[in-house]
């Protein structure tokens, strides 16, 4: 018998598996509504069957907001589900996502779904939580949100679990995102350059998107801030009436803020981490926490929007927020690089002469191999410059206490000169991408914070420089450019984690020297307004406004920057004429008026006044002393906008209404004949009698001055100070009888 052996291709043994599409059943939930409310307004989510979560209102205090449940929603829409609370891309959502990920095998398909959601009460802030998940690819996130009860603020994060079992890459991973429905949006945001911080400017949007972003990774708000008003159903911004929404972004690093208005007009803002370069790596079982974006709403307009943030930022958002900063002297413009112990130790002597309250040592006093002597070196080295100031810090900083001022000092520790023995010890700390030039920007270099050995160097010039004397009682933190060329040597391959760990970086070097300095008072300073946000502010107990001292362009910044951050935090100087920035040659008085709308410093030369001027000067700074706790804590009315017209004005109003600063202000020629402006005071109670009184002048001008007038008069028949001439300036405190 013959065994014939037939050989048949092992592919051909095997039947062709039908292809079959299987789906991940979604589990049903029970329709619900999530109200998220403080005093005055009401975020409201709705829990649809299907398990998706929909964001149906913001604003007003709704008393029945379960009066939702009966409302409908098309999912199978064609364009896509509008109004997710937290729009992943995948499944039915086509617009710009809030989440974006891409799995291990490629994939791009999120669809989120309710799993729950906890309410817990602390002290004030109602704090929700919401459980989505992806079912397909166990991806998890929860959406958190505090509820401030008596601030009207709602601050929003979100955490994203990577439940499977690989790791995937965050594409975008917003903070929060919120649909709007209203017939027209205003949008006001605020950019900017070196000098000219903190513009405001408003446009009407269309369809399709609106991007406010920043890149440069450090000095992230010295071209955009993170922040808005949106002003709904107008086309003009109103300081008094109308709804308002103001958003702010918590994170220093870059960031992205889009404004989406879909074809049913509603429009969908999301703010967080800007996605640019950054496709974040997340491990299996690792959760990614955004930045926090801080939320209101107010039916009275920007003034009320601004207030609601103001007072969250005092009571939370502010490190030391509302506490009264002292007044000082600092050394920048006065004397820049060049001086000596002799120099400083007069300045100080005039600092306490006029009733200042600190000294502050800014750039200059460090560096012995490469001396900084100039913007070109010893950066990095931050060891007394022994030929300067051979009897070191702790005597300068004995001789302030001496003479009843607080002492502090500047520093810039995230960067480096090259030239400077840092640079030669350690160039491998150094922000660069292989074979590229190491871009300088003011000669300088950026230290890689996303390396822990450089987190530790720069803790470490903050805990040495507070050892350089007892009792340093400030340190100004400076941050002189944008980062260019990025790249880390010690994430090697994982250079897209670098902008966003640069950032915590950051912070885990501010929580450290929080824990260990708490009292210290520091001011967050990047070229002036390089990094005002909430993220560095709760750290920083105050922000160097911009580098443009010019009290006529202060106007604008500084009536900006109180749209979205309190006055607390607003240091402003006065400087010498011609400004040094601008050129532009201001009365002494007007400069001062301008400065103590916020915290009042000087930044000049003080050995250059004159009698007369120091007269003034004296005056200027004993009257803010006795009503600056107005200016840290008080309400904020702006009365007058610098874009109406000739005239500004703004005053800060006790919270019991007992007491009130009204600073008013000529700002382009108005000729006399035309009659003096009329200010309308508010936030006055109506009722109380205020007496009057005119600050900062030896005799006032005013017909009222010393007379007590009531709150409706103040307010309704308003206020004329008699402001004749271009940079006429005239400063109010009012007493309730
Ligand atoms: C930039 C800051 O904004 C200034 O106030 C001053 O501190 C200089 N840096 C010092 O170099």
């Amino acid at each position: 018998m013959s065994l014939v052996l037939v050989l048949v291709p092992a592919n051909a043994q095997k039947k062709a598996k039908k292809f079959v599409h299987e789906t991940v059943a979604i589990p049903q939930v029970e329709r619900r509504v999530i109200p998220i409310e403080t005093q005055n307004t009401s975020l409201v989510l709705l829990v649809h069957p299907n398990g998706h979560l929909e964001t149906v209102h913001y604003g007003a205090k709704l008393s029945h907001p379960e009066q939702f449940l009966a409302k409908g929603v098309n999912t199978e829409d064609y364009n896509g589900f509008r109004g997710a609370t937290y729009p992943a891309t995948g499944g039915r959502y086509i617009n710009e996502p809030a989440l974006h990920v891409k799995y291990a095998d490629g994939n791009h398909n999120t669809e989120l779904y309710y799993t729950g959601h906890s309410v817990r009460y602390t002290n004030g802030c109602i704090t929700t939580v919401i459980g989505l998940k992806d079912y397909v690819t166990a991806l998890e996130v929860k959406l958190v949100y505090d509820a401030f009860e008596k601030e009207n603020v709602i601050v929003s994060h979100t955490e994203i679990l990577n439940g499977g079992k690989k790791p995937v890459q965050l594409l975008n991973y917003a903070s929060s995102s919120l649909y709007i429905d209203a017939d027209e949006y205003l949008l006001t945001h605020f950019y900017g350059a070196w000098a000219t911080d903190m513009q405001m400017e408003s446009e009407v949007l269309g369809h399709d998107m609106k991007v406010i972003e920043s890149r440069r990774g450090t000095q992230n708000t010295q071209g955009n801030n993170p922040s808005f008003l949106l002003s709904l159903d107008t086309k003009e911004l109103s300081e008094t009436t109308g709804e308002v929404i103001a958003g702010a972004l918590a994170w220093s690093g870059n960031f992205r803020l889009s404004f989406e208005k879909d074809d049913a007009h509603r429009l969908n803002i999301l703010a967080g981490i800007s996605p640019h370069a950054s496709a974040y790596p997340l491990k299996a079982g690792a959760t990614f926490v955004t930045p926090e974006m801080i939320y209101t709403w107010s039916a009275e307009g920007a003034g009320g929007a601004s207030r609601n943030l103001h007072r969250w930022a005092r009571n939370y958002g502010v490190y030391g927020g509302g506490q009264v900063n002292p007044t000082l002297l600092n050394s920048w413009e006065g004397a820049y690089f060049t001086f000596n112990t002799e120099t400083l130790l007069r300045m100080m002597d005039d600092a306490a002469g006029m009733g200042l309250e600190m000294f502050v040592l800014d750039d200059g006093w460090f560096g012995n191999n490469y001396p900084r002597n100039n913007d070109d070196a010893g950066l990095g080295d931050w060891e007394v410059n022994v030929s300067k100031l051979p009897e070191g810090i702790d005597f300068l900083a004995q001789h302030a206490h001496d003479k009843g001022l607080k002492f502090g000092i500047w520093i810039e520790p995230e960067m480096v000169n090259p030239q400077s023995d840092l640079a030669h010890a350690h160039p491998e700390w150094v922000v660069q991408s292989p074979g590229r030039e190491i871009y300088q920007g003011r000669n300088q270099w950026v230290l890689d914070l996303s390396n822990p050995a450089v987190e530790d160097f720069v803790f470490g010039i903050f805990d040495r420089t507070m050892q350089l004397a007892p009792n340093i009682d400030y340190i100004k933190w400076d941050c002189n450019r944008v980062i260019q060329s990025f790249g880390s040597p010690y994430l090697k391959a994982e250079q897209d984690r670098f902008y966003v760990e640069y950032t915590q970086g950051l912070y885990n070097v501010m929580r450290r020297i929080r824990e260990k300095y708490p009292r210290v008072i520091v001011q967050c300073c990047s070229s002036g307004g390089g990094r005002v946000d909430y993220g560095a502010l709760k750290y920083c107990n105050e922000v160097w406004t911009s580098d443009n001292t010019d009290a006529l362009s202060r106007v604008y910044m500084q009536y900006a920057q109180t749209m979205i951050y309190p006055a607390c935090i607003m240091a402003s100087h006065v400087s010498t004429v011609p400004n040094h920035q601008t050129g532009n040659v201001t009365p002494l008085k007007f400069r001062f008026d301008i400065a103590c709308a916020g915290r009042l410093g000087l930044e000049l030369q003080p050995k250059y006044f004159t009698d007369q001027d120091r007269a003034t000067v004296d005056r200027c700074i004993a009257s803010y002393k006795q009503y600056r706790d107005l200016v840290f804590s008080g309400d904020l009315y702006r009365i007058a906008s610098p874009f109406d017209g000739s005239y500004y004005g703004l005053m800060y109003v006790s919270p019991d209404k007992k007491r009130a600063v009204v600073y008013t202000y000529c700002i382009h020629f108005e000729p006399r004949t035309v009659g003096g402006k009329v200010f309308r005071l508010q936030g006055l109670d109506p009722a109380c009698k205020y007496k009057v009184v005119e600050q900062n002048v030896d005799r006032s001008c005013w017909w009222g001055n010393g007379q007590a007038f009531t709150g409706d008069f103040l307010m309704g028949g308003g206020f004329d100070p008699t402001l004749y001439g271009l940079y006429s300036s005239a400063v109010f405190v009012l007493e309730a009888e």
